[in-house]
């Protein structure tokens, strides 16, 4: 009997799967379009996540100036602050992973970075770990990232991210300081574009750059667990008023939820879109856009599209 009613949920389940799949295939929400256009944020957005990550060292020179002349809508950097007061570009807690701290600093190798000088950091090779060819690279500055996002060619924009922002109080106020001085916090009155974008897991990190500089667009991340924590309903909820948009992780990003979302006046960027078949899964639900490590396979992708028959296209 027990098995019976389990075949039977499970058969229901994937009834109704296969009901909105193939609705939201059909019928896909379009209005991210004009919710990301209000903002002055290209649509779709290509995000290169700690720059060209796959090709090059995460979150150093080389890895951003690879996503910038691809050509990408955004360079996603994480900021955390040295012991001195620098802010630096770093996703992780400590230095292990992607540095040689337990050559240099042997009795530290599992301290944090706020720990370190910048001088300290700036010692540390930040390449060798993915490729000898890259031995040497240093940890870099938001300033120098400013300097490269409008060095080139193509000058994309920033979507910056506080990391565990709760060690470092008032890294808010400084990075709106230095983006002020850089000419940052303005949308670029010629292509009405936003330059900056922040965004954050830490809904009081929003609530204080909303607080210092509201006309700059802010996303709310959203990480698998909290959605099991609160449900989706409950995010948009929480998002409302502090956020214009969401960051959810690629498989939470449900043709439904984006809707809804949409309903709400929320664009959603779902992260860490590496595969092809994300990309194009993602592209039939009109993805607002795309957090990769792999810019150059979503850009191509995105080129060819208007030869690719999406079900919606007139
Ligand atoms: O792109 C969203 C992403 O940046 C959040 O996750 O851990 O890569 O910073 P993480
Ligand atoms: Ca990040």
């Amino acid at each position: 009997m027990e098995v019976k009613l389990a075949i039977g949920v499970v058969i229901l389940f994937s009834l109704l799967l296969l009901f909105y799949g193939a609705y939201y295939l059909v019928n896909p929400d379009l209005r991210g379009e004009e919710i990301l256009t209000k903002r002055g944020i290209p649509y779709p957005t290509v995000i290169a996540h700690r720059g060209a990550s796959i090709k090059a060292p995460e979150s150093t020179a080389e890895a951003y100036l690879k996503a910038r002349d691809m050509g990408v809508d955004y360079l996603e950097a994480d900021l955390q602050r040295t012991k001195d007061g620098k802010i630096v570009v770093f996703h992780d807690q400590t230095l292990e992973r992607t540095s040689n701290v337990e050559e240099v600093f042997p009795e530290r190798k599992e301290d944090k970075l706020g720990s370190f000088t910048y001088d300290e950091l700036k010692r540390l090779d930040f390449g060798s770990w993915f490729d000898e060819r890259y031995e040497g690279l240093e940890i870099i500055t938001l300033e120098e990232l400013i300097e490269i996002a409008q060095g080139g060619q193509y000058t994309p924009g920033l979507i910056l991210e506080t990391k565990d922002s709760e060690k470092y109080p008032g890294i808010e106020e400084e990075v709106v300081a230095i983006l002020e001085e850089e000419g940052w916090m303005e949308s670029d009155e010629k292509k009405e574009f936003a330059k900056t974008i922040f965004f954050s897991f830490s809904e009081k990190s929003l609530q204080k750059f909303k607080e210092l500089a509201p006309q700059v667009p802010r996303l709310l991340l959203v990480t698998d667990n909290m959605i099991s924590r609160s449900s989706w309903r409950k995010w948009l909820k929480r998002a409302d008023g502090l956020a214009d948009g969401l960051g959810t992780k690629g498989f939470m990003s449900w043709p439904w939820y984006i809707a809804q979302a949409h309903e709400q006046g929320l664009f959603v960027f779902p992260y860490t879109i590496n595969e092809l078949w994300q990309i194009k899964l993602l592209a039939y639900f009109q993805s607002s856009g795309y957090i990769t490590d792999r810019p150059d396979l979503v850009l191509s992708f995105l080129d060819s599209i208007s030869e690719i028959p999406i079900l919606n296209d007139e």
